[in-house]
């Protein structure tokens, strides 16, 4: 397999606009994968919104979308199943039904999943989305299944309609996509294509629109977010601190944060930010991979460690409260024993609220997966396992340390558990309350009282008296 953007072997371009009827229709929508495939999920339905689809919640449903990553191993196994058990359902089913693949397995695999399952109708690739709708009517006219996983000229985020269904309190808004850094390791360049900014000003419409919707908090998503750099209203280039600064200026909203960042993209204005910009969260999810300059380089980092060290201490300098998160591989092709423990260390002397630690997975078509030096699969379980250790302490040892906290949480709706309420603290941990009188959306002060592994348990202080820091910012 080759992952440059395949050709369209059965694709049909329909001449015209679609002229589909809206009648009622259900679709279902499976993801996988991050945050970006959540949000062009949500996206999709937009999209199909105006045809008369419904979301349901069960895939029994006139389309199915299954909406893919491909970032580690078994996606592809992970998608053949679920079309095996969709093919079951799809000839059982009276009225029919259509079957697509979306995201980056499609955008990677494209044919060779209609060779293997052709009672898909549709394959189209992370760029497509927004030609949904001509798609599916190439499909339902043409009968015959349809491709579409090109790079098109035209920017994806010119075409996709704006939120129409309010996502809640916290709302996820993609500003950038696509990848131009090419770690060795990475099929995100590949299956995402070159990076691409969306202008401020959609970006900045968009915010307001979510707000007005009920969003207080707004995290900006791109593979490569703290790369952004989009043309402002004023005609100019703007950075992503500019971005911040301009979305802190709606009134309604209260939080903002961005994520996905590359260390090299941590400009000192950026960083400057997490000081100037009070709305702006104390929490930063920074990918850096692996301890060892060595292996840094091999992953085509673009960066050593001292660099990670300074933009830490900068960060604390400006932020003294910030948390950090941050993504791992382990037996990365040629990581030696020293090699790992240097990782070790880093995480040791950095402290991690939170971090995504993985086994290095071979990803056909990246240089790394030729590598003549593979690291053996009992090695790099070993490895996992000790480093995710030490993680989990820091992710304890950082909750418990909110114990008697004061912060203000934002609420998202009632808890598990009748008379509670549930929120979400700054560095993003899911916080409960003993109340009922809370709304959704609102912003409230609490005393942190136990802290569990995934989630904090607290007391509301004075609602009236106790203004903090966001409500004065707000
Ligand atoms: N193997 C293991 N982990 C990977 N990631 C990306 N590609 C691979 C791979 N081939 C991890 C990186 C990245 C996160 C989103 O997924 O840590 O930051
Ligand atoms: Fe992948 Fe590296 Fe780009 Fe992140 S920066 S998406 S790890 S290529």
């Amino acid at each position: 397999m080759t992952l440059t953007a395949p050709s369209r072997p059965l694709t049909r371009e329909p001449a015209a606009t679609p002229t589909l009827m809206p009648a009622p229709r259900s679709l279902h929508v499976m993801t996988w994968g991050c945050q970006m495939n959540a949000y062009d999920s949500g996206r999709m339905a937009d999209i199909l919104r105006p045809l008369g689809y419904a979301p349901v919640a069960t895939p029994d449903a006139d389309l199915v979308i299954l909406n893919t990553c491909h970032i580690r191993e078994r996606a592809a196994d992970k998608l053949f199943s679920e079309l095996g058990r969709l093919r079951t359902l799809k000839e059982a089913r009276p009225g029919g039904m259509l079957i697509a693949v979306a995201g980056c397995v499609a955008q990677a695999e494209g044919a060779e999943i209609l060779a293997r399952a052709p009672y898909v109708d549709l394959v189209m690739g992370s760029q497509a989305y927004h030609r949904l709708p001509v798609l599916l009517e190439a499909v339902t006219l043409g009968g015959v299944p349809v491709i579409d996983t090109d790079f098109p000229a035209e920017q994806k985020f010119e075409h996709l309609p704006s939120n129409q269904a309010s996502q809640g309190p916290i709302a996820f808004l993609a500003i950038q996509e696509g990848c131009d850094k090419f770690c060795t390791f990475c099929v995100v360049p590949y299956t995402r294509g070159a990076e691409q900014s969306r202008p401020a000003a959609s970006i900045l419409a968009e915010a307001s629109r979510l707000v007005a919707l009920g969003a207080r908090e707004i995290a900006l998503l791109g593979q490569n977010v703290n790369a952004w750099h989009g043309e402002g209203p004023d005609g100019k280039s703007w950075p992503l601190a500019r971005l911040l600064a301009a979305l802190a200026d709606i009134n309604d909203l209260a939080r903002l944060r961005y994520t996905t960042s590359h260390p090299r993209d941590m400009s000192a204005d950026l960083i400057a930010a997490h000081r100037s910009n009070a709305k702006l969260m104390p929490f930063l999810h920074l990918p850096v991979q692996s301890g060892s300059d060595l292996i840094l380089a091999a992953m085509n980092r673009r960066h050593n460690i001292d660099l990670f060290r300074r933009i830490v201490g900068e960060l604390r300098d400006n932020r003294p409260d910030i948390a950090l998160s941050s993504d791992f591989i382990v037996g990365f092709p040629g990581e030696t024993d020293a090699d790992f423990e240097a990782t070790m260390k880093l995480v040791a002397e950095t402290g991690f609220a939170l971090a995504y630690s993985f086994k290095y997975s071979r990803r056909p078509g990246t240089p790394a997966a030729d590598a003549p030096d593979q690291v053996p699969e009992p090695v790099k379980n070993a490895r996992l396992h000790e480093l995710q250790a030490l993680l989990r302490l820091q992710q304890d040892d950082f909750n418990r340390a909110q114990i008697g906290q004061q912060f203000d949480v934002l609420f998202t709706g009632p808890g598990r558990h009748p008379g509670q309420f549930a929120g979400r603290s700054p560095y993003l941990q899911p916080v409960i309350v003993d109340a009922t009188h809370l709304t959704t959306g609102q912003i409230a002060p609490v005393r942190i009282t136990a802290a569990n592994p995934n989630s904090l348990m607290a007391s509301l202080t004075d609602v009236n008296t106790e203004l903090s820091r966001e409500h004065q910012a707000a």
